[in-house]
């Protein structure tokens, strides 16, 4: 690498001395780049300092739509939900299902589970038999211990639920696990855990060298750290109607077409990883905008989410569909482990404008919600795969993102929707109508 590429002490360095080192060293026009740099600054030197605490060696911020989808009706209860994502369509999308279903009795929600894991890993090179014959006893000391972490969480209603010895000497030299299982009531709860996690290591070693029938073994604790894969934190949601209330589609399409089409995309997905990794892709797209914009972990729900898919053994749809007896019913079982209290909940500005807007729900209404708009999202795009195509709608908002790179007027943007209406979109299409338009020579259509 070139050594104007290298730096010491570059965090040392202030923001602006920051700036000033990348755009020397990385960029062809210096100047410009530190005005679009400083441009994206917060005006309000507070809120910003509260953005740069989220992270290390901050020069800027990186701004992403915040939109809302409304008319979301999840449990009878109205919501407007807010939204964090950079893809177009999505929004349209989650809008179009909450209203279609809005009219045929709204999304119906169901908590099924709330318990978070965490697993403190260690070798223990004596008798496995006589660490499992002195468990209970351990398990008891570990509890105890952990109180001064335990209290407050105990006091709103959550703390640790179980600790398991997990034998793993059979596929790794020595190894054992403590599986641990906790409420968090209303945080997610990533510090309580791993906090809990270190104490009970602590307690462990501590247990262990002062027991006389452990003498012959020795502890070695590799990690302790929370699980993100949480298959007992579910949360299900489901819509359904009576196929002949699905009303009619695009192009004439009868409610049982569409029912029986949509049924076969749910089982493709259910069949092939390929097709499913699509549809959950698609089922992503609602759940990470709204787990980002009211400040979740969207790498933990998606870290989850796919290791649930796969749960079988094969990577497969998390949404699933039945008609029975005239009745369409489409559903999705997620894990979800977010928390409406602690973290970015509080710090984030807009995070906490989003839970206000969704009426400060507790981490189990939350879930409900973006289990919803996951449902929601993934409703809309197997209606448009089934019907029009998945195009129609994406190309619509392709244009508008074209057309506003190109700097076009309200008058273009209105004759270029025209013009477009039936023709296939790219860049170059568009920009050759701009300079006709504008050049004024004849389009023909
Ligand atoms: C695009 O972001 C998401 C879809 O591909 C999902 C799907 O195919 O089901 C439209």
């Amino acid at each position: 690498m070139e050594d104007n590429k290298k730096i010491k002490g570059f965090s040392k360095l202030s923001k602006r001395g920051k700036i000033k080192w990348i755009v020397e060293n990385f960029f062809k026009d210096p100047e410009n780049v530190t005005r679009e740099m400083l441009s994206y600054w917060h005006s309000n030197e507070d809120q910003q300092k509260i953005l740069d605490g989220f992270s290390e060696n901050t020069i800027s911020n990186f701004p992403m739509p915040y939109g809302v989808a409304p008319n979301f009706e999840i449990n009878g209860k109205t919501y407007c939900v807010p939204m964090v994502i950079e893809e177009s369509s999505v929004v349209a999308a989650a809008s179009s299902a909450a209203k279609y279903w809005m009219s045929r009795g709204g999304f119906k929600t169901e908590i099924i589970s709330t318990t978070k894991l965490g697993q403190v890993s260690f070798k223990w090179s004596g008798p496995g038999e006589a660490l499992k014959a002195n468990f209970p006893r351990i398990k008891e000391k570990l509890i105890k211990e952990c109180k001064h972490i335990t209290a407050n969480m105990e006091k709103r209603g959550g703390g640790i639920l179980d600790i398991e010895l997990i034998d793993l000497s059979d596929k790794e030299k020595d190894l054992f696990q403590l599986k641990c299982s906790f409420e968090t009531c209303d945080s997610m709860g990533a510090n309580f855990i791993n906090s809990c996690l270190e104490q009970f290591a602590n307690s462990l070693s501590s247990f262990v060298s002062n027991e006389k029938s452990l003498k012959d073994g020795k502890l070695n604790v590799i990690m302790c750290i929370l699980s993100n894969y949480t298959p007992d934190c579910i949360v299900r949601a489901t819509v359904e109607c009576k196929i002949e209330d699905l009303s009619e589609f695009p192009g004439g399409m009868s409610a049982d077409v569409f029912a029986g089409r949509f049924k076969d995309a749910v089982t493709i997905a259910h069949l092939d990883e390929y097709r499913a990794a699509t549809h959950n892709k698609g089922i992503f797209n609602g759940v990470d905008a709204v787990v980002l914009a009211t400040g979740n972990d969207f790498r933990a729900i998606e870290a989850c989410g796919h290791t649930y898919a796969a749960r079988n053994g094969s990577y497969t749809s998390l949404s699933y569909c039945t008609i029975d007896d005239g009745v369409f019913k489409f559903w999705l079982d997620l894990p979800l482990a977010v928390g409406t209290v602690g973290g970015l909940t509080s710090l984030h500005p807009m995070a906490k404008r989003s839970l206000e807007l969704l009426g400060n729900p507790n981490s189990q209404e939350l879930m409900e919600i973006i289990a919803a708009t996951g449902l929601a999202q993934n409703f809309a795009a197997l209606r448009s795969l089934v019907t029009t195509g998945i195009q129609k709608g994406h190309m619509k908002m392709h244009l508008q993102n074209i057309l506003v790179s190109l700097n076009a007027t309200e008058k273009e943007i209105h004759k270029a929707a025209e013009y477009f209406k039936e023709k296939v979109v790219s860049f170059s299409a568009v920009r050759e109508f701009l300079e006709k338009l504008r050049s004024g020579k004849q389009i023909i259509a």
